[in-house]
């Protein structure tokens, strides 16, 4: 039995076999701090955000795309794997993915959360290349392809060729860094103190990249700073256009630096395919024709660019045997572990 494993910094993302996506799920998950008892994972953990009691706390273990409650990340994986493994008899082997930049204590560490549920081999791959493979992207022969994925803890942007990443570059701002700046915005400008989960909210629905003469307004509703008492305020998308800029800008130099750094070559073929857009952030309004503006060249977005990841990795399971019978972690696709 294979499965295929995103553990995304806002979101978890399992498929077993040929079946649809099995699990899609908030990575997050709601304790009681008294005696550690897990309360609710997932969607249901999700809801209560913002609005537990003082014994309960509600957290997202994994933060840029890396553990950072390894504890609690265990806790959630064999949540996730118990729901899909109906059967013990056969221990799983895993593909699961890490982002571009991590050191290998916390490539480790993640190995180490996922073989707490008891599997018989871990293997890691980059977002961006299974981003690539997810998306149908030919990785393996020797042309260049580009893909950025935009997540909620990190951004990744990679050229690959040869089924190796040739140049990238991944920073840990990304969709959860804007909507703390729209917090920060919002409190600044209109005296109202609001949740993340409305921040985010706020952000999906009317959030956009770049000003437009339709200006979008969502009602955010909070506390008001200096009394205390509950109160709304409509605010409008060219408010969070300007909020989120500094992030905005913080992507676009990314990918710009990942292609000042791409050998002539392979931009040639990046430049006749264009780039691929993948992850939940890709959804921002305004994102994809930015980048194109900025790149001046073809930026495409994945059909489903919240799941291509979690695809890339499940199409990699065909390749798990070679992988294992190659010595030295010589597989350009995936280490093994
Ligand atoms: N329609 C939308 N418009 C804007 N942003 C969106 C939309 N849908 C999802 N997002 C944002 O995408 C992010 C989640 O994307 P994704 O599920 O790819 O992240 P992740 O894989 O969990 O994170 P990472 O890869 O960084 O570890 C969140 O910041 C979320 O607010
Ligand atoms: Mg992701």
């Amino acid at each position: 039995m294979d499965i295929a494993l995103d553990l995304g910094t806002a979101n978890t993302r399992l498929r077993i076999n040929n079946s649809e996506n099995a699990i899609d799920e908030p990575s997050v998950i709601a304790y009681n701090k008294d005696n550690n008892e897990i309360l609710a994972f997932g969607q249901d953990a999700y809801e209560m955000l913002g609005k537990t009691s003082s014994k309960i706390d509600v957290v997202f273990p994994l933060e840029g795309g890396v553990i950072a409650s390894s504890g609690l990340v265990e806790e959630l994986v064999n949540i996730f794997m118990c729901e899909v493994c109906t059967s013990r008899v056969v221990m799983p082997r895993v593909v699961a993915c890490i982002p571009g930049e991590i050191t290998e204590v916390e490539k480790r560490a993640i190995v180490g959360a996922i073989s707490s549920f008891g599997v018989r081999r871990v293997l890691l791959i980059e977002s961006a290349k299974a981003a690539a493979f997810g998306t149908g992207m030919d990785i393996m022969s020797p042309h260049g392809c580009m893909v950025i994925d935009l997540g909620a803890g990190t951004v990744d942007a990679a050229v690959m060729s040869l089924g190796g990443i040739s140049v990238s570059k991944t920073i840990k701002i990304a969709g959860n860094a804007m909507d703390e700046e729209i917090i920060k915005y919002i409190r600044r400008n209109h005296g109202l103190i609001i949740g993340k989960a409305m921040a985010r909210n706020c952000k999906e629905v009317i959030g956009s990249v770049i000003k437009s003469d339709i200006d979008l307004t969502f009602r955010v509703k909070g506390r008001d700073s200096l009394r205390g008492l509950p109160r709304a305020v409509e605010v409008r998308a060219s408010e969070i256009t300007d909020a989120i800029s500094d992030i905005t800008n913080a992507i676009i130099n990314t990918v710009t630096d990942v292609l000042e750094d791409t050998p002539p070559e392979m931009l040639g073929d990046i430049q006749t395919d264009g780039i691929m857009l993948t992850g939940g952030l890709s959804k921002l309004k305004g994102m994809r024709e930015l980048l194109e503006k900025e790149t001046g060249i073809t930026i495409h977005r994945a059909d489903d660019p919240s799941d291509s990841v979690v695809a890339g990795c499940f199409k990699a399971t065909a390749f798990i045997e070679e992988a294992e019978a190659q010595r030295a972690n010589l597989n350009p696709l995936m280490t093994v572990y």
